[in-house]
């Protein structure tokens, strides 16, 4: 409010102008890091990489410009770059030659993913820390993340024999984490029950848990040469419902023996991870999948956006709304402009 007579001086109780300042403190770098909440750490960020059967050198993924198919000999040498540059963990993905009805390239200890974690175990043991996607669909030639049923339908509880299999098989390569992402009903108890029984008591798992039917996952279907038909709607989350649904699906992960769970994607459910992170009684993941990066990349090489900048922003919101790991396809990148 403003004094009421203009031409008294004397007044210092009744400003005319606003007392509080917000920008005083957004003047110099040096205020405005010292008044920063969210800082970025080299060990936050877990790499995802694609393994693929028979190549010799690296393939290109077109729709994810940077990010390739790894020869099993790339990957190790990758895979030691990145822990170099100070990444808190790797997340591998396979590309078998040849796909069936079953995945039975999942579970078999020769399976290209099985051979890739076997490796990455031996040349970098505990100096990371090393996750297996735990799901069919890199391996199935129908695309599905579980096996189908005679009508077609995914086979929910079949497929959790599935998952067992595939999960005891990624426990003896020696993998950390394996990140149950196919989002059948029971996944977490079903692998935790078998790592228990077989003694791999010590393997965790992530849960990917919420995880939403996206259309950001674009990219990644062509980073692991999917042949699906059709979409994942009858068992990933529906991103209409609020996140009573997610809280639902985190609370059951959590009573299977989830370690670690996870909201994918992650920019566009920011609202989703923030509840996650309210609620969950274990650290929260969120993963800034292949769509998510792909429309940064392609922006930024139109020029349209400052690649750079919008890297560290989105990172810094995903933590900002609460996740303590995020999966990135610039966890390389982004160790080495945050250390
Ligand atoms: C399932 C899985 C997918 C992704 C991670 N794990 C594909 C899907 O659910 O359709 C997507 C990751 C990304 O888009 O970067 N194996």
């Amino acid at each position: 409010m403003r004094a009421g007579n203009l031409d008294c001086v004397t007044l210092p109780d009744l400003p005319a102008f606003p007392v509080s300042r917000p920008r005083r403190l957004r003047r110099t770098p040096a205020l405005r890091r010292l008044v920063s909440d969210v800082a970025l750490r080299p060990a936050d960020f877990v790499l995802p990489m694609f393994v693929r059967e028979g190549i010799t050198a690296p393939v290109a993924i077109a729709s994810m410009p940077g990010v390739v198919q790894h020869s099993q000999e790339s990957l190790v040498k990758a895979a030691a770059e990145a822990v170099d540059a100070g990444v808190g963990g790797l997340m591998l993905f396979g590309v078998p030659e040849a796909k069936d009805a079953q995945g039975s390239g999942a579970d078999d200890p020769d399976g290209v993913l099985n051979v890739a974690l076997r490796r990455l175990h031996s040349e970098l043991g505990d100096a990371t820390v090393l996750m297996a996607d735990l799901c069919l669909d890199e391996f199935t030639d129908h695309g599905h993340c579980g096996v189908l049923a005679a009508d077609g339908s995914v086979d929910n509880d079949a497929t959790l024999a599935r998952y067992a299999a595939m999960g005891l098989a990624q426990a003896e390569t020696g993998a950390h984490l394996l990140g149950t992402s196919g989002m059948m009903d029971g996944q977490v108890a079903a692998v935790r029950a078998a790592l228990d029984h077989a003694g791999h008591v010590d393997t965790g798992i992530l849960g990917y848990a919420p995880k939403y039917a996206s259309g950001f996952y674009g990219p990644f279907r062509e980073a692991v040469n999917s042949s699906l038909v059709g979409d994942r709607k009858s068992y990933q989350q529906d991103h209409a419902r609020t996140v009573s649904d997610a809280l639902a699906e985190v609370a059951l992960d959590v009573a299977e023996g989830a370690d670690i769970v996870m909201v994918k994607p992650a920019l566009p459910y920011l609202d989703v991870l923030r509840a996650v992170a309210d609620a969950a009684p274990v650290p929260v993941a969120a993963y800034q999948i292949s769509g998510e990066y792909a429309m940064v990349e392609a922006a930024a090489e139109r020029g349209w956006l400052d690649r750079e900048r919008i890297i560290l922003e989105t990172l810094t919101s995903i933590k900002r709304a609460g996740a303590s790991i995020v999966l990135t396809y610039w966890a390389v990148e982004a160790a080495i402009l945050t250390s």
